[in-house]
């Protein structure tokens, strides 16, 4: 039976850290909203409570039936999660008197207790709450403390329980790694077992016990986590899976093409449908850019439908679903910022069962399985491309020359990305999460060519570091590369005469324009 440690997530935004810190540990966890702890649970080894935003004295805040699992299984107790406990166990939370947050030393930790284990005399950690435990439970003990903070962290003498105000998932806290090794191999026991190998051997064997002799169906976007998911089903149930990749003509320059020949090289049936001039004609005079995603949305879904149905012994849709695109769709706090199209609405009729076999991966480890199923390094080192393609990335209406425009300065761009190697060896490609140019196409401004006025319009190189692209930062890409990149556009782009380049993180901003 395959291990798993669950996370019960109270609403924290470093909840899914938690969960990719022990997955780095080679363990299996789930992330489940804090009321779903499961019926089931022998193959449970431990459980650890997320942060939370809220106070637990709020009349909302998220309540937990405790004995479910304590007692039963080791807990370990996170920020909020700790102040639940000493809550709900007769300790004390109460307002502190500045809100604590950012750095702290610990002190008089108690390195008999197997939590610390390896830990030196100090350490630091990150603290961020507005609460603080007065008073623990009775059958507690404090096991570390900081100058402000006395009960930084405890554990229950009668129960396999420990609680810490700090956060050992963020990086800011010099020993998390450790001690969360100490809870989930130490204490939970954990065998270690999860590897991309062992994914890969148990998916394959899931697969063809899913699906029989099924025939099934997948969209495919040129991107990771479809082009991993397409691998893998092809590993497990050969040409019984045929694959859809729709061109809405709005693909990087070329790469409708490209992506077709790295499928046909990875011995996967893709049928290629070049619908762009539907897109063009639907989109003809819309600016508002929410009004475009929705169009390009439902003309996705009408011509994947179309081709679909052509398939008519089709039982299943495979989806390059990972886990974050899950986790968020439980989000407490979320709220639609824009709305993302995924290839869904398949008509009732169809009666297609989804088939999703990476949704419980991170991003990283999608990666780390494409390289074990023997995918080719470029293709799965691909930087992120949003579904409605350059369309956000072209301010105002949507023409094929605008396209074409964005589509060369783009293609300059992100070649010499791929070409300029770092004073570390490093591709500067694959130091950014993601980049591409943005059309700034309702702007105009004054140049001069030559002897010439020009008045055309600018680009907007964007490049940005991140994790999980729930928030992220500007690159900071070397100036040497930017002053080549804005040459040859100017040069060599008609239509453009200035290159700027947007410094914004996400928040405030996001990632593409629209
Ligand atoms: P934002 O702009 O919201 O983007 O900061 C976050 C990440 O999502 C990608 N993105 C999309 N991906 N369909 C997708 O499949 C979409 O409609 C879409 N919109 C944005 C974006 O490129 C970035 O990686």
């Amino acid at each position: 039976m395959q291990q798993k440690i669950i996370i019960l997530d109270f609403g924290s935004q470093t909840t899914q850290l938690i969960g990719r810190r022990v997955r780095e540990l080679d363990t299996f966890c789930e992330i489940l909203p804090y009321n779903k702890y499961p019926e089931e649970d022998d193959d449970v080894i431990g459980v650890i409570l997320s942060g939370s935003p809220f106070s637990v004295h709020d009349p909302n805040a998220f309540q937990v039936q405790l004995d479910r699992f304590v007692g039963r299984k080791p807990v370990l107790g996170i920020c909020y999660g700790a102040q639940y406990i000493a809550h709900s166990n007769g300790g004390r939370v109460e307002r502190a008197d500045s809100r604590e947050y950012g750095r702290a030393i610990l002190t008089s930790i108690d390195h008999s207790n197997p939590l610390f284990e390896g830990f030196g005399k100090e350490s630091q950690v990150w603290m961020s709450h507005g609460d603080t435990i007065t008073a623990i439970p009775q059958d507690c003990r404090v096991i570390a403390s900081t100058a402000n903070v006395r009960y930084a962290a405890y554990a229950s003498e009668s129960v396999p329980l420990w609680a810490v105000q700090f956060h050992p998932e963020v990086y800011h806290t010099s020993q998390g790694k450790q001690m969360l090794k100490n809870f989930v191999v130490d204490i939970c026991h954990s065998r270690q077992e999860w590897s991309p190998a062992s994914f890969v051997r148990q998916t394959v064997a899931e697969l063809r016990e899913q699906l029989g002799n099924d025939r099934v169906i997948l969209g495919l976007s040129g991107g990771v986590d479809s082009s991993v998911c397409a691998t893998l089903l092809h590993q497990a149930i050969g040409e019984r899976l045929t694959c859809i990749f729709v061109d809405h003509g709005m693909l990087r320059k070329n790469e409708f093409q490209n992506v077709l020949d790295a499928y046909q090289g990875l011995g996967l049936h893709v049928i290629g449908v070049d619908a762009s001039e539907k897109f063009f004609a639907d989109l003809a005079g819309v600016t508002d850019p929410e009004q475009k995603r929705k169009i390009i949305g439902r003309d996705f879904v009408e011509v994947f439908n179309a081709e679909a149905r052509k398939i008519t012994d089709a039982r299943w849709l495979a989806q390059g679903t990972i886990y974050p695109d899950r986790i968020e769709s439980l989000s407490i706090t979320g709220m639609t910022i824009k709305s993302h199209h995924n290839v869904g609405g398949l008509p009732k009729e169809m009666h297609l069962r989804l088939c999703e076999p990476l949704q419980w991966l991170f991003k990283d480890e999608v990666r780390r399985v494409g390289r074990e199923l023997g995918m080719p390094e470029r293709l799965i080192k691909r930087h992120p491309f949003p579904g409605p393609g350059l369309a956000v990335r072209i301010l105002g209406d949507i023409t094929r020359e605008r396209v074409r425009i964005l589509q060369e300065a783009d293609d300059i761009y992100i070649n010499a990305m791929l070409n300029y190697r770092c004073e570390d060896g490093e591709l500067l490609y694959d130091k950014v999460w993601q980049a591409g140019a943005v059309l700034l196409s309702t702007v105009r401004s004054v140049g001069v060519m030559g002897d010439e006025r020009t008045y055309e319009h600018p680009v907007a190189l964007r490049a940005v570091t991140s994790t999980d692209a729930m928030t992220a930062d500007w690159a900071h890409l070397p100036y040497d590369f930017m002053a080549q990149v804005s040459n040859e556009i100017i040069n060599r782009v008609r239509g453009v005469n200035r290159v700027c380049y947007d410094i914004s993180s996400k928040p405030p901003a996001t990632i593409e324009w629209e």
